[in-house]
């Protein structure tokens, strides 16, 4: 009976931190998958996190609604959207997620059933690799937009600007709200003006990926500022937000979708819509870090504990991004290697390329993406030394 079911690729990203942990060498590293570390290379359960679980013990482990938790809802939104919302909220609809994976999805299926037939859904080159596989398996075209300069190691604006042009009226332009994944560029507050300009007169759909707000400058209104950007520019629009990164929840999947509409009107049905998808996929969405997430973003103590988290976090990733770059740089590694500090986020586009990272994997059990990303969170003073001297190897061999 199962004889003709081939087996799928490895994951490009979930699979190479499979390969580390199986991995027995004393010496490994993991910098593939983007999940905060400590300065120890420990995971971490924010404080804020921990008091919010204190705070719940013992809550009921009843079925939430369909769409979730409403005040979770809302909060999420407002996060994401803040002064921008400005009695907007009336033309918006929020449903709980399973993370950002589920945000997307429910989404993209949403986008198949409801936009014209054949709308196309544009994704970065590069961009997290799920992005394609969540087009591909909801059924939904879906095209590639120029976003990075290998050359400059930084943004190809005009290629990006040019796709946008190019692209049939109408079309879905899946953007990264701040942090880009993989390759840690993001436009400036200027290019996201003309961006949003073009968007706007192409008639085209922007549909936000926000996995790292507070994870770029520290400031989570800074970080928000191309999804309030459009919202103030009148788009209709959708947003996928993740706490995986921002709270530290990867395992309680944990998000929400937004979807902003024109008219008020069209929000009961819109949320009818989503609630059938998702009770005919998962019924309804899990509780315990909706909770968390309300708890936290319903206290302004304990917001102001997350806002200080985020900040030491992303501050000890920045600093690990300035360490990385002198330990090559001392190391007199040919190239340049400014770009490690320039790009901001979790990760670093490092520009090694599939053989360098082999010899990475393979040598030194190393591993990160083929890509050549690097998840910076993943080093400390413990290992950044042992990196260094296995990049200068990899790109001298
Ligand atoms: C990553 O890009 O490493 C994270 O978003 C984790 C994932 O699910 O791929």
């Amino acid at each position: 009976l199962f004889s003709g079911v081939p087996t799928a690729p490895v994951d490009p990203i979930l699979g190479v931190s499979m390969a580390y942990k199986q991995d027995t060498s004393p010496q490994k590293v993991d910098i593939s998958v983007g999940a905060y570390r400590d300065g120890d290379g420990k995971p971490y359960v924010l404080k804020c996190v921990f008091e919010a679980e204190k705070r719940l013990l013992g809550a009921p482990k009843e079925y939430l609604p369909i769409d979730g938790i409403p005040e979770f809802n809302k909060l999420s939104a407002k996060l994401l959207y803040g002064d921008a919302m400005n009695g907007k909220e009336k033309r918006m609809v929020t449903v709980q997620t399973l993370s950002g994976t589920g945000a997307l999805r429910i989404g993209v299926i949403f986008i198949r059933k409801y936009l014209p037939a054949g709308t196309t859904v544009y994704i970065s080159r590069p961009s997290w690799a799920n992005h394609h596989n969540i087009c591909k398996e909801s059924g939904v075209p879906s095209a590639e937009y120029t976003y990075y300069d290998p050359q400059t190691k930084g943004l190809n604006f005009q290629g990006m600007m040019n796709d946008i042009k190019n692209a049939p009226s109408g079309s879905v332009f899946v953007l990264h709200l701040c942090a880009h994944n993989p390759t840690g560029v993001d436009p400036t507050p200027e290019q996201w003006n003309q961006i949003a300009q073009l968007m706007k007169e192409k008639r085209h759909i922007p549909f936000m990926d926000c996995a790292y707000q507070g994870y770029a400058s520290g400031d989570l209104d800074r970080d928000a500022y191309s999804a309030r950007l459009f919202l103030n520019s009148g788009f209709e629009m959708f947003s996928a937000q993740s706490f995986s990164k921002n709270f530290g929840l990867y395992g309680e999947r944990t998000g929400a979708l937004t979807i902003v509409t024109h008219n008020e009107k069209y929000i009961p049905a819109m949320l009818s819509q989503l609630k059938m998808d998702i009770r005919a996929m998962y019924s309804s969405p899990p509780t315990h870090g909706a909770r968390l997430v309300q708890t936290v973003l319903s206290d302004p103590q304990l917001t102001k504990l997350w806002v200080d988290e985020l900040k030491v976090m992303s501050g000890r990733i920045k600093d690990v991004r300035k360490k990385l770059m002198d330990a090559i740089v001392q190391r007199k590694v040919p190239g340049t290697w400014n770009h490690i500090v320039d790009q901001i986020g979790m990760f670093t586009y490092t520009g090694l390329n599939p053989q360098q990272v082999e010899i990475l994997v393979k040598k030194y059990h190393i591993y990160l993406l083929a890509s050549g990303r690097v998840s910076l969170a993943g080093l400390n003073d413990n290992n950044i030394n042992y990196v260094a001297d296995a990049i200068a190897d990899a790109v001298a061999s």
